[in-house]
């Protein structure tokens, strides 16, 4: 099949996340924000729906409308609050409440209650937050806030959940953080922050907070355009590789180099896109994306732990593309995707098997050999949104027979994936 024609991504699900949050905070109490392009996704929806707990007034969240967030100081929540799937909800707002006086009870749907959170936890009591577990390190949990301590962390993982999550805590308890990771990690809570005048900076490697000397900085109220998901995008960008002919056109992408990973590794596998009209928006880089189906076999390659961070959510599309490519593709220490949406390790090399493919997690690391069969089998998505992308997109092959359990997941992060799919020509 050809692809053709022009798409745009929706919003980025990180930045979203991110500019709902500051804004809420923003003005200790007075102006309003302006975000466009927001995501429209199940994930951003519930952090609004967090905010609004806490007393933010955010206008409803729909395609092509900008969403206006009145700030007004956030006070305690009359009920639970609920993060629905989204592990950035949970962990983000986590820190923003260890600097409030109050206290407050985090939870979320089945799939989130299973993921780990002491990563966050630990570092945020150590800052002087009191937090209260009820079936140890997992949602639910209450925090109750106050006068917090600077912090000095290494982080055990390059997670840019946890470094989010202390920064934010430093932000609302005015007292320094500096972080320091194994590598790095999505970047987009410093360049928000620096964008904003907020006293982030580097020294030394390490990424250091400075509150105002006068303790407590004031969020100022602020206008953003959030550019298009590099990790929605990738499903395109995978669905152009494996076609067999035409051009697509992916307008509007966020090209932050901590998230571009998977740009780095196609190019390895021999897949040809090209960024053009490269700007900034709001402090990130933004490019459209033109991609041309191969017209050869992708090569498998090794992709480096160094790079993980940088592609951590699209190994399930990079690990499908794989397995249409001459060799072996060996993934090193993805022991992290174990702990996503669902089990991706184990989920990809599962499913990847049902299709006759040869996969194999071998301790962290994900093995995947390539194959010119075409995939035919019922792939169980586990309700995780970008196992059910991936494996969309490995049906567009000529002659796959892919069944989906389910498809509604990819509600999570992009909403119009299918419609898009087929717009492109391949779904
Ligand atoms: C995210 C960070 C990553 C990523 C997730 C979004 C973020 O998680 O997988 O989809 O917005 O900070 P980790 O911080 O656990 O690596």
């Amino acid at each position: 099949m050809k692809v053709r024609g022009t798409v745009r991504p929706p919003g980025d699900k990180s930045i979203s996340h991110r500019a709902l949050m500051l804004a809420a905070l923003a003005g200790g109490g007075k102006g309003a924000s302006e975000l466009e392009g927001l995501l429209t996704g199940a994930d951003v929806k519930s952090t609004a729906r967090v905010l609004r707990q806490l007393g933010a007034e955010i206008s409803s969240i729909r395609d092509d409308t900008k969403v206006v967030v009145h700030a007004s100081r956030i006070s305690h929540p009359a009920s639970r609050l609920h993060c629905g799937n989204s592990g950035t909800t949970a962990r983000l707002m986590l820190g923003i409440l260890a600097g409030q006086k109050f206290a407050a009870t985090l939870t979320g749907d089945a799939s989130l209650r299973r993921r780990p959170m002491r990563r966050v936890t630990e570092p945020l009591r150590a800052m002087g937050a009191e937090i209260t577990e009820g079936r140890g390190d997992a949602l639910p949990l209450t925090i109750r806030g106050g006068r917090l301590r600077a912090l000095t962390y290494t982080t055990p993982v390059a997670s840019a959940q946890i470094k989010s999550a202390l920064l934010l805590a430093g932000l609302t308890g005015g007292v320094a953080v500096t972080i320091r990771e194994p590598y790095r990690s999505r970047d987009h809570t410093e360049r928000l922050l620096a964008h904003l005048g907020l006293g982030l900076h580097e020294r030394g490697g390490a990424i250091v907070y400075e509150p105002a000397p006068e303790g407590r900085s004031l969020v100022p109220a602020f206008r953003l355009a959030v550019p298009g998901d590099a990790s929605s995008a990738a499903f395109l960008v995978g669905a152009a590789a494996l076609a067999e002919g035409g051009e697509l056109v992916i307008e509007n992408v966020g090209v932050n180099p901590t998230r571009t990973g998977f740009l780095v590794v196609l190019a390895r596998m021999g897949a040809h896109v090209d960024r053009v009209n490269l700007r900034d928006a709001g402090g990130e880089p933004v490019a459209d994306l033109v991609a041309r189906p191969g017209g050869g076999a992708l090569r498998g390659t090794e992709v480096g732990a160094a790079e993980v961070p940088t592609l951590v959510d699209e190994v399930p599309m990079l690990a499908v593309l794989a397995s249409r490519a001459e060799g072996e593709t060996v993934f090193r220490e993805v022991g992290e995707l174990r702990v996503k949406e669902s089990n991706r390790l184990e989920l990809i090399a599962a499913n990847l098997r049902v299709l006759g493919v040869e996969a194999e997690a071998r301790g962290n690391d994900l093995h995947v050999c390539g194959t010119t069969r075409p995939p035919r089998g019922r792939v169980d998505t586990a309700r995780d949104h970008r196992l059910a992308m991936a494996f969309a997109v490995l049906g567009t092959l000529p002659g796959a027979d892919v069944r989906l359990s389910e498809k509604g997941s990819v509600a999570i992060s992009y909403p119009r994936f299918f419609r898009d799919l087929k717009a492109i020509g391949v779904g």
